[in-house]
């Protein structure tokens, strides 16, 4: 099983301000030529379901438009809700280990999930578990946020695959972990 992240952040490494809101995001977005996608649409067709925090699904749903078509979404939460909801039906909750979440996956054919949240994606980093880190950097520095990165007490090694920067500034680069580290 592969676990990949792909995710923007601003220069100095923030992937949303504290309270939230990717306002700086959106803003850059309209630098960004209609058509663009900066290969989210290839790397989506890649995966085989997204591995996203609570947060990072509410955020997902203030869009109203959702971004994911049919691939399932894995949402994860320590209060997972109960009852019937009005939920897309590709997404479901868990509260599983990210160990014990990516061995059923993997249990059920899948080879390739994208793992979201800057809370989530930690939990997997510590536990070794992402692959493949896709960071596409915004030209805007924001000061303060939650950041991509957090101490963990283990440095992240990494080896720089492929950067690209397109013309009206984003720059994209694409690095594997090195899990022996
Ligand atoms: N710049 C970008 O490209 C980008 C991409 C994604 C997200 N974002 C932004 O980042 C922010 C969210 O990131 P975040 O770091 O605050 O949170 P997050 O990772 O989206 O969500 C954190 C929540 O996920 C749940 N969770 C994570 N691991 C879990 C596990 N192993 N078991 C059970 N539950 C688990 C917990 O939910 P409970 O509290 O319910 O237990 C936790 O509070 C949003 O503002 C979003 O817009 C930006």
């Amino acid at each position: 099983m592969k676990a990949s992240v792909y995710i923007a952040t601003s220069l100095d490494g923030f992937i949303a301000r504290r309270n939230g809101s990717i306002d700086w995001l959106n803003d850059a977005h309209a630098l960004v030529p209609e058509g663009e996608d900066c290969g989210f649409g290839a790397f989506m067709d890649s995966v085989d379901a997204l591995i996203m925090g609570r947060k990072t699904y509410e955020q997902v749903l203030s869009f109203g438009q959702w971004p994911y078509g049919e691939t399932p979404v894995v949402v994860l939460s320590h209060r997972p809700p109960g009852g019937p909801s009005h939920l897309p039906n590709t997404v479901s909750y868990s509260s599983e280990t990210p160990k014990a979440l990516l061995k059923r996956l993997s249990g059920l054919g899948m080879k390739h999930v994208y793992v979201d949240g800057g809370n989530t994606i930690q939990g997997f980093l510590v536990e070794a578990l992402i692959d493949e880190i896709t960071i596409t950097t915004i030209p805007v520095a924001i000061g303060d946020g939650i950041p991509l990165f957090n101490p963990t007490g283990e440095d992240v090694k990494l080896t720089h695959l492929r950067t690209t920067a397109y013309d009206f500034g984003f720059v994209q680069t694409t690095y594997r972990v090195d899990k022996s580290a």
